[in-house]
């Protein structure tokens, strides 16, 4: 294991039997060149003492949200600030729950919040209690939020059950950290440009043509990118998804406005994910009033959009160029013809109907490029499209090999 350089991580420890592994876990983190702050919740300090880890980390150790001499000296906001990671270890069912559902009740709480920090959280608790509806539920939604979970492992538990649920030894959680770390920069310096959602296609003021898409793989895939460090511009379709932060969106509206934002934002980037569903036809004409409902048999004629992706890979062949495929048969054989059609770098391929794929949270994809393909399995999309940028990425490194 490598020592990292001088980084700062805030070690949230709530309130578990693991607690005690947490002293372990500072002087480990403290050997690898991180500079350590403590946040403890109330119930941690049942288990170890605040005094033990401010000896560890050689700092006092963060406890309460309404303390007005803690505030004056490092408050929750500068805290959540200072953190280049968080790491909450033990994680119990309890704070989970907070995380999920964005409580900040408590400092460790609200400095989660207020951080834009990576969160890891290694989960400890009974192996009955990790298995329930409710905790998995919760893990998916932070899974979704961006948040890594260092799954707990098997094995012989304090209260005498057998099964997963012990937190992971501190330094197999180290190892983990350096491997989330190592992901974390892997695109930094690299422009990407994304477009995402469905276009609408006009036929008078009032209707369009459209499609089922929610633009939910898109975006995941652009904050993915953003967290890995690339500068991302994510030219949209229509959608009510909310902005993700820290990168550029371009709303557009028709095939054609996308086409030509996109094109505009070509020159400028490195890898080009085209994961849009974009209206194959567009009507010729466009009214400009509303057509009333006078005729018995109404014809609409249409004409073929031109295509992003193509014309990108075309005009700009130093461009890593990704493409997607939603396909409800013969989808390699099909994704294949996509990769060499439109001279494509890669292809991310997905079923789609009878309920796979569009709007729903989460996929699968199977991922082709010239020489190799890669299966992902069915996971939500925000884990997915981290899983797809691994690739995107290893590939984009030897595209020029
Ligand atoms: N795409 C694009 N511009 C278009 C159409 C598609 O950039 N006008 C991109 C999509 O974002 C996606 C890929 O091309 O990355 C999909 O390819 P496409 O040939 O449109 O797929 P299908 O419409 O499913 O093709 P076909 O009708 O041939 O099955």
């Amino acid at each position: 294991m490598t020592k990292s350089q001088t980084k700062n991580i805030l070690l949230g420890i709530t309130g578990g039997i693991a607690a005690y592994k947490s002293a372990e876990l500072t002087r480990l983190l403290i050997k690898q060149g991180y500079s350590v702050r403590v946040c403890m919740t109330q119930a941690a300090t049942q288990f170890i003492t605040p005094l033990t880890l401010q000896a560890l980390s050689t700092h006092p150790v963060h406890l309460d949200l309404l303390d007005t001499q803690a505030e004056s000296a490092m408050g929750h906001i500068e805290l959540a600030r200072w953190a280049d990671h968080i790491l909450i270890a033990p994680c119990t069912a309890d704070f989970i729950a907070k995380m999920a559902h964005g409580f900040a009740d408590d400092l460790l709480s609200t400095v989660c919040l207020a951080s834009n920090a990576p969160v890891n959280i290694a989960p400890a608790m009974n192996q009955q209690m990790w298995k329930h509806p409710a905790v998995q539920n919760n893990v998916q939604t932070l899974i979704a939020n961006g948040v890594n979970i260092f799954e707990p492992a098997a094995g012989e538990q304090a209260c005498g059950d057998i099964g997963v649920g012990r937190m992971l030894e501190p330094s197999e959680i180290i190892d983990r950290l350096a491997i989330t770390e190592t992901h974390s920069r892997q695109l930094a310096g690299v422009k990407l440009l994304i477009t995402a959602g469905a276009t609408r296609e006009a036929i008078d003021p009032v209707r369009y043509l459209t499609n089922r898409s929610s633009g939910k793989m898109g975006y995941a895939i652009a904050q993915a990118a953003q967290q890995m460090g690339a500068e991302v511009t994510l030219i949209s379709g229509i959608g009510c998804l909310p902005k993700p932060s820290g990168l550029t969106r371009i709303s557009v509206e028709s095939a054609n406005d996308m086409y030509q934002a996109v094109l505009k934002q070509a020159e400028n980037c490195d890898i080009f994910i085209a994961t849009a569903a974009v209206a194959d036809y567009s009507p010729v004409q466009q009214n400009t009033h509303k057509i009333k409902k006078t005729a018995n048999h109404l014809q609409l004629e249409l004409q073929k959009n031109p295509d992003i992706l193509a014309t990108v890979s075309q005009q700009f062949p130093n461009i890593f160029t990704v493409g997607f495929a939603a396909e409800t048969d013969n989808l390699i054989q099909y994704a294949r013809q996509k990769l060499t059609n439109k001279k494509l770098d890669m292809v991310a391929a997905n079923w789609v109907g009878k309920d796979k794929g569009f709007d729903q949270t989460e996929n699968a994809l199977e991922v082709l490029w010239k020489d190799g393909q890669c299966s992902l399995p069915t996971m939500p999309k925000q884990q997915l499209a981290k899983e797809l940028l691994y690739l995107v990425e290893k590939n984009y490194r030897n595209k020029d090999k």
